[in-house]
């Protein structure tokens, strides 16, 4: 087996002990097809132990990410079975003098299932910017109890000529509250965001759906579903967003179970998406969403005990590297 065929192994394992994965040649082809440009065009070091890859790391430049700014995506995955403490020494000394070459974003997401590698990189300086929380739609409706939305307040499917408060009022929100979604505001984020939802207006199959209060749109979520994701089946990703008067307000309970109806109406098993808002990560727990893994950042703007909720309920092992003191 190559280097390469040893890490695709290695991911695979992850997603295999991730409860939402459902099993597929598709999802192997998916991460060979994910990993092989780190193993030809980037770098790579491996870790050996007894003749085989026990840890890698591979990294490589991406001048166009798809969330519009250039970036080093890093890709890590060791053996389980191997000792925490040497997973964790071997990334150390391998990724300390690295990482501050890597002049650009990082691109980093760890799986839940590697504690070692999120305490290495914290300890190397890196933050969690965001937990990536995977939800299964049938789980999430069975546990989520409904709420009366507030007087005054309506869901209904988003129409074509809501587009210029719905675009006005994501572009304002994370222009002023970057810290919950740090890219959402970079142009080539916003154009194609932009694309994505004149094309889903136009689409009566889409989902989309906005909160209104007469006819001002005050909230909106949107799904990007995908019908044959090769690790979850027919899987979606979702934006949400609220306008600050009606925040804090319990919306976003009746919101969730409109949107998780439409998705079960369309098929969609699994619902997934990044996020640092305690009310999402709160919903996510009552919801049973699973714990993907950890966006890390250089400069991330909460501290680790920001997300200790949702790495707790998800394996104290993780919370407790995560909140190790960094040296
Ligand atoms: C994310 C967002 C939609 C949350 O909406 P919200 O109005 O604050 O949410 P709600 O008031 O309906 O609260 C939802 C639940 O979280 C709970 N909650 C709210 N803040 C909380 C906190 N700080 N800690 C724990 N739970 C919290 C609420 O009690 C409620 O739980 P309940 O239904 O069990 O009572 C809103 O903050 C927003 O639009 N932000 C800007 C866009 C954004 O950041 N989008 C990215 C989202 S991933």
């Amino acid at each position: 087996m190559s280097d390469l065929d040893e890490h695709v192994a290695l991911r695979l394992a992850a997603f295999r002990r991730h409860r939402p994965y459902v099993e597929s040649p598709a999802a192997e082809a998916a991460i060979r097809t994910y990993l092989t440009p780190h193993h030809t065009t980037g770098s790579v070091r491996v870790h050996r132990r007894a003749g085989r890859v026990s840890a890698v790391a591979a990294w490589r430049f991406v001048p166009d990410s798809w969330f519009g700014a250039p970036s080093w995506n890093v890709a890590i995955d060791h053996d389980v079975d191997v000792p925490a403490d040497e997973v964790e020494a071997w990334l150390l000394d391998t990724l300390g003098p690295v990482l501050p070459t890597l002049d650009a974003e990082l691109d980093v997401l760890v799986p839940a299932s590697y504690p070692p590698v999120l305490a290495a990189l914290r300890r190397l300086g890196l933050g969690i910017d965001s937990v990536q929380l995977v939800g299964e739609v049938d789980r999430a409706l069975a546990l989520l109890d409904d709420a009366p939305l507030p007087s005054g307040l309506r869901i209904a499917p988003m129409r074509e000529d809501d587009l210029p408060q719905v675009f006005a009022m994501l572009e304002r929100t994370f222009v002023e509250e970057p810290e919950h979604g740090w890219f959402c505001a970079l142009p080539k984020f916003i154009a194609s965001q932009r694309e994505e939802l004149e094309t889903a207006a136009r689409d009566p199959e889409a989902l989309q759906l906005v909160v209104r209060e007469g006819e001002t749109v005050v909230g909106h979520v949107g799904a990007s579903i995908d019908v044959a994701n090769p690790f979850w089946g027919p899987a979606t990703s979702l934006g949400l967003c609220f306008a600050p008067p009606i925040r804090g307000r319990g919306v976003l309970r009746p919101f969730y179970r409109a949107f998780l109806e439409g998705l079960r109406a369309r098929g969609v098993r699994v619902f997934r998406g990044g996020t640092s808002r305690p009310a999402v990560m709160h919903l996510g727990r009552v919801m049973d969403r699973t714990l993907q893994g950890v966006n890390l950042r250089r400069g991330a703007p909460f501290p680790p005990s920001h997300f200790a909720a949702t790495l707790e309920a998800h394996d104290v092992s993780l919370a407790h590297a995560a909140l190790r003191p960094v040296a």
